[in-house]
């Protein structure tokens, strides 16, 4: 099958190389071969789930940039069915190295080819921008999944990101389809968080994955010990959330994989009532979302007593749910 998913958004912080090491150790989980591509400099998929590099190790950088096959970057990861081709901060010159490239949209297509057939899945962890090394992301992939977080200023950037979509699909690959848009860091308690939800599911409606990934703590611990999160700790909200979110894709991809298929802690429940039809493949339009702004008195809180921050709803809150 090798269904190819880049996980982008040119926003900085929304969720994407957690969505990307987490559902790719999730969609693992189920015993789907699955690949993570780390195509960031930044290489925080390549840290976060634990890839340690050797002096000899090829990186995605010597695949665009030296025509490396990609067969020779790829690294096991800690689980059986998960692989990783590892990122470097040499490629943060990759922009520019590839402006003369013939093609240089496509350099990762080609790339691609041969592993493609594979692996079930392949997973890009796109950097915050729409540069060349997205549009190559893009152009090499069957689908975008998009990060949004659910904080201010959110939705904002989004036009931008459905245009480049748009112009990928003119020009470079006509097939690209919105996996779906992903609500990251929701927490039920904000009143911000629900209203950039309702907003996000008002605007995109079916495209919207009906799970939502919670701020959970031990998700952003992971990382530092080079896990992910079902293996860092397999019965937190984090490890439900992103295992959830593997067996909706299952689902809208037409994969009929059981929950008790999950090669898991049995205490790990799947939600297997996640269901949606497949998104379609609309032309983006131009956003007009009502974002939920700051709050303009200058103590960050609203004048009506309503409150959007954790610490303002709940003084007395000492840690968040695991
Ligand atoms: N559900 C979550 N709960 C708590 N923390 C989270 C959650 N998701 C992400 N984070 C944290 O938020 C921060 C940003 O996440 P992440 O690095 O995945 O974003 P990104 O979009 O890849 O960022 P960049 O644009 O820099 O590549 C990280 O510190 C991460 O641990
Ligand atoms: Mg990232």
């Amino acid at each position: 099958m090798g269904r190819v998913i880049a996980i982008a958004n040119q926003k900085g912080g929304v969720g994407k190389t957690t969505t990307a090491i987490n559902l790719a150790a999730s969609i693992a989980a189920a015993e789907y071969t699955t690949l993570l591509i780390d195509i960031d400099p930044q290489a925080n998929a390549t840290s976060g789930s634990g890839t340690s590099l050797e002096e000899e190790s090829k990186t995605i950088y010597e695949v665009l940039i030296e025509h490396e096959d990609i067969e020779h970057a790829i690294i096991p990861s800690l689980m059986p069915y998960l692989d990783i081709v590892p990122s470097h901060i040499n490629l943060v010159g990759t922009e520019i190295e590839l402006i003369d490239v013939p093609n240089r949209e496509k350099v990762m297509l080609a790339a691609l080819q041969k592993i493609r057939k594979k692996y079930d899945f392949i997973l890009i962890d796109c950097p915050p921008s729409l540069g060349l090394i997205t549009l190559n992301s893009l152009t090499a992939s069957d689908s975008v999944l998009i990060p949004v977080q659910c904080e201010y200023y959110a939705l904002e950037g989004l036009g931008q990101l459905l245009n480049t979509i748009s112009i990928v699909r003119k020009h470079l690959n006509p097939l690209l389809d919105i996996e779906g848009v992903l609500l990251t860091m929701y927490d039920s308690r904000l009143r911000l968080s629900n209203q950039v939800a309702e907003e996000v599911r008002k605007y995109f409606k079916e495209k919207v994955f009906d799970v939502m990934i919670r701020r959970n703590v031990k998700i952003s611990e992971a990382p530092s010990h080079g896990k992910p999160i079902i293996l860092y700790d397999a019965q937190s909200l984090g490890t439900k959330d992103y295992m959830d979110l593997a067996h909706e894709l299952f689902r809208r991809n037409g994969l009929e994989k059981s929950a008790e298929k999950f090669n898991m802690p049995p205490t790990v429940s799947v939600n297997a009532s996640a269901a949606s039809a497949k998104p379609s493949n609309d032309a983006a339009e131009p956003l007009d979302l009502k974002v939920p702004r700051k709050p303009a008195s200058p103590n960050g809180h609203s004048k009506h007593g309503d409150s959007d921050s954790i610490e303002a709803a709940n003084p007395n809150r000492t840690g968040e749910p695991t």
